[in-house]
């Protein structure tokens, strides 16, 4: 038999084995079994640690959680989420900040779920899904296992500002080639960046997208990714920005991602949303429809006490507060790590991308895969990025992140200097 032999579909041969980022926690945990956890740094988790590596946790959500009666856990939740969830999700999404238009939600397995929807009920097969050059490796993923590319622009400019005319030359030419063009973008806090777009460039983002939506014959579907907007400094200013997400002309729809993995630290219960703002009644209740459709063709429901904590929340006012103050404290935790790591970055002169907000600070350089490589030889366990690496301090102690940039720049200046 031969070598190219394969017992997969045609369309499903891969060549990728583990994804990059839980190979890079696998083999930290193995060297902090060998040498011990305090000698090793873990900056590959995607997830709030605290300082003794311990998972944070929201202990009134996982109070409400435990407390729930057993057929919250048993019982199915609706196809499109509980109806008192989704006003839920709502609220949590744009807080005072409530766009004008038709909004619609449907229930998805955190924010994972609404990307898959969007991409498989918003783009064509084969099409190109536009994001920018730093984005989260699952976009990709995502897009090719239903057969569409990502194509991207370049997200900072000379001043580290976001790329505006980067971002509208790109915009210009995927519409030019195809009708339909979903547009992933992650802000606030970005992942792996850490940057916010401000209310200027979101008003430019969105004076693009009208100028190209006077074709009629193009659908441009703004995606907005907020998984991490409840760490991303003040919750009301960071949500200022969804307002935009009204009056739009009817070919822009915009669909915020809601989910419950950062925000209410509950990761591993697979819950969110995707929440619709238009213009034009028929497409938010099409989105309702199709998506509806897509969690049965999939699926099927969601996580009904995730859910059910979700709904509890915002029907109690005092309970909110208690998350607010709890999340609070999680959020000076990682602002404190967060500027350790860029104070150090700044003195040792190690360039790293602008960072506003979020669990991660990306440092750009030229052999990405080199300096992870090496970096380990120290114990310091990163993640690879086409064109830099990632540093997690969302997992790792003020300590440890005020000790690794000296150690990143040495790296990276031995191997970029060899
Ligand atoms: C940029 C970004 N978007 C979306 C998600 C989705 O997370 P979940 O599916 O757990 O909601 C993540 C999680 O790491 C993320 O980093």
């Amino acid at each position: 038999m031969s070598s190219t032999f394969s017992m997969v579909a045609s369309h499903s041969r891969r060549t990728e084995g583990e994804d990059k980022i839980f190979a890079a926690n696998s083999a930290a945990q193995s060297a902090a079994k060998t040498i011990g956890p305090d000698r090793v740094v873990n900056a590959s988790v995607g997830a709030l640690l605290d300082d003794d590596g311990s998972l944070s946790v929201l202990p009134t959500v996982i109070e409400l959680l435990k407390n729930l009666p057993a057929e919250e856990y048993a019982a199915y939740a609706p196809i499109g989420g509980l109806p008192g969830f989704l006003e839920a999700a709502k609220k949590a999404a744009f807080g005072d900040f409530v766009p004008n238009g038709y909004i619609e939600a449907v229930a998805t397995p955190g924010g994972s779920g609404a990307i898959r929807h969007a991409i498989w009920n918003y783009s064509e097969m084969g099409d190109a899904v536009l994001t920018s050059d730093w984005y989260w490796g699952p976009y990709k993923t995502i897009a090719e296992e239903h057969g569409r590319k990502i194509e991207t622009y370049t997200f900072f400019d000379e001043r580290d500002c976001f790329h505006l005319s980067s971002f509208q030359r790109k915009v210009h030419e995927l519409l030019q080639r195809q009708n339909a063009l979903v547009i992933l973008l992650n802000s606030p806090a970005h992942n792996p960046t850490g940057y916010s777009l401000t209310m200027e460039e979101w008003n430019a983002v969105f004076d693009c997208l009208k100028a190209e939506a006077a074709n009629k014959e193009k659908r441009i579907i703004l995606f907005s990714d907020i998984a991490y907007i409840d760490f991303a400094g003040n919750p009301k200013e960071s949500r200022a920005f969804m307002k935009l997400f009204g009056n739009l002309p009817e070919n822009i729809l915009t669909i915020v991602a809601f989910s419950m993995s950062k925000g209410y630290t509950l990761y591993g219960m697979r819950c969110g949303a995707m929440i619709c703002i238009s213009s034009r009644k028929e497409a938010a209740e099409e989105f309702k429809t199709v998506n509806q459709f897509s969690n049965r063709g999939v699926w099927s429901n969601g996580t009904r006490p995730a859910m059910t904590v979700l709904t509890k929340i915002f029907s109690d006012p005092q309970l909110l507060e208690q998350i607010e103050k709890e999340r609070q404290v999680l959020q000076t935790l990682l602002t404190e790590r967060a500027e350790s790591f860029i104070q150090e970055a700044k003195r040792v002169n190690l360039k790293i991308c602008p960072y506003k907000a979020g669990f991660f600070i990306t440092i750009p350089c030229k052999y990405p895969d080199a300096v992870v490589a090496e970096l380990q030889k120290e114990y310091i366990f990163t993640v690879p990025l086409g064109k830099g690496i990632r540093f997690a301090v969302c997992s790792v102690s003020k300590d440890k992140c005020t000790l690794v940039p000296q150690k990143i720049a040495a790296v990276i200046n031995k191997l970029e200097n060899l």
